[in-house]
């Protein structure tokens, strides 16, 4: 027995030495330690020697085996180191290489001119101010002076979601938010930028579309005052060399109104297709806040008065960048959208 020992070590050391894979490998483990292996087979073999042979036969197998596992696994060892270092080669990473270029996006022309707009106004000493979108009727239109059977307040004009709740038609109830918000703080000087929602839809007119509201109330605001700033918003907005007039108008929430028309920034004011030969563009409604509606904000009319203006965003982009068809704004097409 101690000689086929030594020629199963003899053998199995050589074969381990010589193996170059782990599949190798894991065949001289079966040879040697599996069920049919030549160790298994040496050990079952132990029982049949007389039994003073056996302990000394039995450490013989035991060292034996010991010794082969330990050679095995050394070598099992060595071969993954191998195979570790020679992927590690092969993967090697060239940091030289062009890395791949992430197309970068830009805003969209409204979400540009809605930060001008902000812009212009926060440098005037405006805060913005927000609303909610679904809005209630009392909000919408009944603070702000709108009559029961206005319009406006048909099913047929506004989205309406419940007899009490509606997509808001006009950023105008923000108005009224904040100066319940504030009152009865002095001044309350806020624009207001948003979505609003009629439903309407065609070249110049889209279901969903963007107004900025603008609202100052203080001590002893005038009209006057109205108009300076909404002279030097326009000339921020669409150059230095741009004229304001203001036309008598009607809205519920103000009294007086007034529609605020611009110098044609296409001819210049002498008259041409676009601004259909008057030499005005109307840009936006305006006027001093009415009495009933500073009431409703929680406002005395005999202490503070205010002035109010609601433009619309795509209006303003249309005529900031020429573009014929309000659409355009809403198609989300690449090359449009490009160009700005
Ligand atoms: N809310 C009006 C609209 O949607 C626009 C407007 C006009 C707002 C005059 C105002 C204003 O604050 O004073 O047509």
């Amino acid at each position: 027995m101690r000689e086929e020992l030594d020629e199963i070590r003899a053998e199995a050391l050589e074969r381990v030495a010589a193996a170059r894979s782990a599949d190798e490998l894991r065949e001289i483990r079966v040879r040697l330690f599996g069920k049919k292996g030549a160790l298994t087979q040496l050990m079952k073999r132990l029982g049949a020697l007389p039994p003073a042979e056996r302990p000394q036969a039995g450490t013989l197998v035991n060292e034996t085996r010991a010794l082969l596992e330990e050679a095995w696994e050394a070598k099992n060892d060595a071969l993954a180191a191998e195979a570790l270092t020679a992927r590690l080669r092969e993967e090697t990473i060239d940091v030289t290489l062009p890395g791949t270029a992430l197309p970068a996006g830009h805003k969209h022309p409204l979400s540009m001119v809605i930060e001008d707009i902000e812009n212009i106004f926060i440098g005037m000493g405006f805060a913005v101010a927000e609303g909610p979108e679904i809005e209630t009727d009392y909000y919408n239109f009944e603070a702000l002076n709108l009559p029961a059977d206005h319009p406006a307040r048909d099913m047929q004009d506004s989205f309406y979601i419940t007899e009490e709740f509606l997509l808001r038609s006009q950023t105008s109830p923000v108005q009224i938010r904040t100066m319940e918000s504030m009152c009865p703080g002095l001044p309350v000087k806020i624009i207001a930028p948003g979505k609003v929602y009629r439903n309407d839809d065609d070249a110049t007119h889209s279901p969903m579309f963007h107004q900025v509201e603008g609202l100052l109330v203080d001590r002893d605001v005038r009209m006057s005052d109205l108009k300076g700033v909404l002279l030097l918003f326009i000339r921020e907005m669409f150059g230095p060399e741009r004229e304001i007039r203001m036309r008598p108008s009607f809205f519920p929430f103000t009294e007086p109104s007034a529609e605020i028309d611009v110098s044609c920034m296409f001819c210049g004011g002498s008259g041409c297709r676009l601004c259909k030969g008057t030499g005005w563009i109307e840009i936006l409604g305006s006027g001093m806040v009415h009495p009933r509606v500073l009431e409703m904000g929680g406002y005395d009319p005999g202490a503070a008065t205010g002035f109010a203006f609601g433009v619309g965003v795509e209006r303003v982009a249309m005529l900031k960048y020429g573009i014929d068809d309000m659409r355009l704004l809403f198609d989300n097409d690449i090359r449009f959208l490009r160009q700005f």
